[in-house]
């Protein structure tokens, strides 16, 4: 066999489309590993919330038009060029980031090319459903806790948490002994969240939604906000946070502001209010990783997976052909768990 099936981005002005319509099913020649680079045959990969913003053309990085899409996934490490640690990985189950930001294809695709010192090998017994989402969501809810520790907070709040990142952040703080305050949209994503073990879960829309922020965000010293939606809210949760609170800014799910650089923070939290405002990105803080910390973190993701002490919601798997219309279910209730596309 020399092609392989893949999902190409098409190019869709219309920032309202559906995701479906971004993407197109291709037939492509299997691409070949050059020096430092291994041939994966993929068996799982997922769409995130980076996904969607990389297909519409609203990412951190330019959009290649023609190319296959996909950030994250999992496979078998089949081939390898130059280099010690591709060989070394080579019949591997490896989880792995694609090299997309380079003009390569992704993991959307039944086969991938990628550096090796971007795969992570599989070393515990779990499915591929949680090999093909190990990086994005677990490292980064990891990480948000390490800056969290860093900056001392004995507690935070956190917004959309019901989302795999914040549901491994109830998982997590747990364990470390952080407090954690979620707030959510809706009730059933409430209840999804108690169901995990979290002790403080508010509804947006409550009508005393900011008094019992206040009340306890005060209580517990929630100083450090994580804050994956930049809209209006996100404003409003500062202003009943406690004073010096630092907001760590993760995501844009908020899509009102029409802009891919908009916000809603106010200038007057920075001067009354002494609150800092920093940003995090997974794809900048892993090329600072010395590679052994990266693998022993994986290692301790992959064997708490293991032990069921991480949760991941999957809401189907699919095969490449059905995979768009899962990514538009996906992206009206995101909730519901990750779509897997299986190869
Ligand atoms: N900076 C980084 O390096 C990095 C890395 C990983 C993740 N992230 C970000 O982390 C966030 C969560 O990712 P994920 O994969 O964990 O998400 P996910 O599991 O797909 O879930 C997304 C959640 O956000 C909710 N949501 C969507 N739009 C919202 C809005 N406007 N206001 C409030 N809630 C909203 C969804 O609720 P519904 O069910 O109502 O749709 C759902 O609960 C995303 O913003 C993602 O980009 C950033």
């Amino acid at each position: 066999m020399t092609t392989m099936k893949a999902l190409h981005v098409l190019k869709n002005s219309d920032l309202t489309a559906a995701p479906s319509t971004r993407v197109e099913l291709v037939e492509k020649p299997i691409p070949t590993a050059g020096d430092g680079e291994v041939l994966i045959k993929m068996a799982a990969t997922t769409c995130n919330p980076s996904d969607l913003a990389y297909i519409s053309g609203q990412y951190g990085l330019t959009t290649n038009y023609g190319s296959v899409a996909g950030l994250e996934g999992t496979g078998l490490v089949v081939d390898a060029g130059a280099g010690p640690f591709g060989d070394t990985l080579k019949g591997m189950r490896v989880a792995c980031s694609s090299k997309i930001s380079s003009g390569y294809d992704g993991t959307w695709a039944e086969y991938m090319v990628t550096n090796a010192n971007q795969c992570m090998p599989i070393i515990a017994d779990i499915p591929d459903d949680m090999a093909a989402t190990l990086i994005v969501n677990p490292f980064t809810a990891f990480s948000l806790l390490d800056r969290a520790e860093e900056l001392g907070a004995k507690a935070v709040v956190q917004n959309a948490a019901a989302s795999q990142v914040g549901k491994l952040v109830v998982c997590v703080a747990k364990r470390r002994g952080i407090k954690v305050i979620s707030t959510v949209r809706r009730q059933e994503q409430k209840d999804r969240l108690l169901e995990l073990g979290a002790e403080h879960v508010l509804i947006t829309s409550d009508a005393d939604f900011n008094a019992q922020l206040k009340a306890l965000s005060h209580e517990l010293g929630a100083t450090v906000f994580f804050d994956c939606v930049a809209g209006p809210d996100s404003a409003a949760v500062l202003t009943n946070m406690p004073i010096s609170t630092t907001a760590i800014v993760f995501g844009r799910l908020n899509t009102d502001a029409g802009d891919v650089l908009g916000g809603h923070y106010s200038v007057g939290h920075m001067i009354f209010a002494d609150t800092r405002i920093e940003g995090f990105w997974l794809s900048s803080k892993l090329i600072g990783i010395k590679p052994e910390i990266l693998l022993a973190r994986s290692a301790e993701i992959q064997n708490l997976f293991k032990e069921d002490a991480l949760v991941l919601d999957v809401r189907g798997h699919y095969d490449i052909e059905n995979f768009a219309g899962a990514m538009d279910d996906y992206a009206l209730n995101m909730s519901k768990g990750k779509a897997i596309l299986k190869f």
